[in-house]
């Protein structure tokens, strides 16, 4: 038989919860291969495959910002949701490549699709930003402040490349999720949420240029500051570290144990964390959804972009308990189980 979520510790959410009743996602018809990328670095498919898994990733055209691709997969969430664009109370938006630095992407999003009374404001999480969304906007439903909750998590990271770097080039990718969030009883719900975060490690993944720490003036244009600077190995060690431990604290809160996870959508980043977490977890690796291959590392777009594949493809089903867990700069890190 299956097992019940034990009730939340924090009180509130027995009152009302908080379904994903609707999700959407979009990427750039545009494919960047391996192969592709040796004629850019002195890199080959075979190092790429073998490191991280990714084939090949999607970059968005020149004139196709953040929030058009934030837009289109929210209006595909919200069309499977059956709500009205005139009904959003609140637009998150995850990001760390907004098409401005202000206005919030999310006011871009408001206009394009018709969301007037919605309030509207971004998430810097890096890759973690779209399961703090949802804790975000859950806190608004549960509470009873709102009671539609738009959440996106979306990228255009080919923006904050530096294609002369083999390190970080072969990993990112662009693209959008979404989801509509809503109190519509038990089915869908989201049982329990941990986020958290580490400001030691804010020097381990980080883009230094384009704020107000470096400004990029004329005199530093050509340091590629405003691109996206890693230490690969240590990146690597922390997010086993911390989405194993923010994996095990969801599932605590809700009473659950590995067994009663039917599938595991993890950050997108690289198959062998995916492995390494599979592995000290005891979770057989095909029950974790992966398309990574197909996107790369979408940033805060690639869990989101993962629950809509998983969702339309029929790779999860009503009833099944679906561990999202996530990891980015800062650090931070983010996981939620929701009954689907
Ligand atoms: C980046 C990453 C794939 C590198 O893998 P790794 O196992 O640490 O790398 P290795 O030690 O095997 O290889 C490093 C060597 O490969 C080289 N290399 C790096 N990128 C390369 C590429 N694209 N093609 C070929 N060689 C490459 C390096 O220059 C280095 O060479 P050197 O030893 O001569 O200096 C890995 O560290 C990683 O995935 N880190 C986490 C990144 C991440 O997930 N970031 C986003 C988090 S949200």
């Amino acid at each position: 038989m299956k097992k019940q979520p034990r009730s939340s510790p924090r009180s509130h959410r027995t009152q009302r919860t908080v379904s994903i009743v609707g999700t959407g996602s979009y990427t750039p018809e545009k494919r960047l291969t391996n192969a592709d990328l040796t004629k850019i670095v002195d890199t080959s498919d075979e190092w790429i495959t073998t490191r991280t898994g990714i084939k090949e990733r999607r970059i968005a055209a020149k004139d196709e910002k953040t929030s058009d691709m934030a837009s289109r997969a929210a209006l595909k969430a919200l069309e499977q949701a059956d709500v009205d664009p005139k009904d959003v109370d609140l637009i998150l938006v995850a990001t760390a490549t907004p098409d401005m630095l202000f206005p919030a992407t999310a006011c871009f999003v408001q206009k394009k699709i018709g969301s007037p009374k919605a309030a509207c404001l971004d998430i810097s999480a890096a890759c973690a930003g779209f399961l703090f969304g949802v804790e975000i906007g859950q806190q608004f439903i549960t509470s009873g402040t709102h009671d539609t909750v738009l959440v996106i998590g979306a990228e255009k990271l080919s923006s904050i490349t530096n294609w002369t770097d083999r390190n970080t080039c072969v990993l990112f990718g662009d693209g959008a999720g979404a989801v509509v969030l809503q109190h519509r009883g038990r089915a869908h719900g989201v049982i329990s949420t941990h986020i958290g975060s580490d400001g030691n490690f804010t020097d381990i993944l980080y883009m230094p240029g384009g704020g107000s720490n470096t400004p990029i003036t004329r005199d530093n244009a050509h340091m590629h500051l405003a691109t996206i600077h890693m230490h690969g190995k240590e990146v690597y060690k922390q997010a086993v570290t911390s989405m194993l431990s923010a994996s095990k604290k969801a599932m605590e809160q809700a009473g659950l144990t590995t067994d009663d996870i039917a599938c595991v959508i993890p950050h997108q980043a690289n198959l062998r964390i995916i492995e390494g977490i599979a592995d000290r977890l005891k979770i057989p690796l095909d029950r974790f959804f992966v398309n990574l291959d197909k996107y790369g590392n979408t940033s805060a777009a690639a869990v989101a972009m993962a629950l809509d594949e998983a969702n339309r493809s029929g790779r999860i089903k009503r009833g099944d308990y679906v561990l999202m867990v996530v990891f980015g700069g800062g650090l931070t890190w983010a996981s939620t189980i929701v009954e689907w």
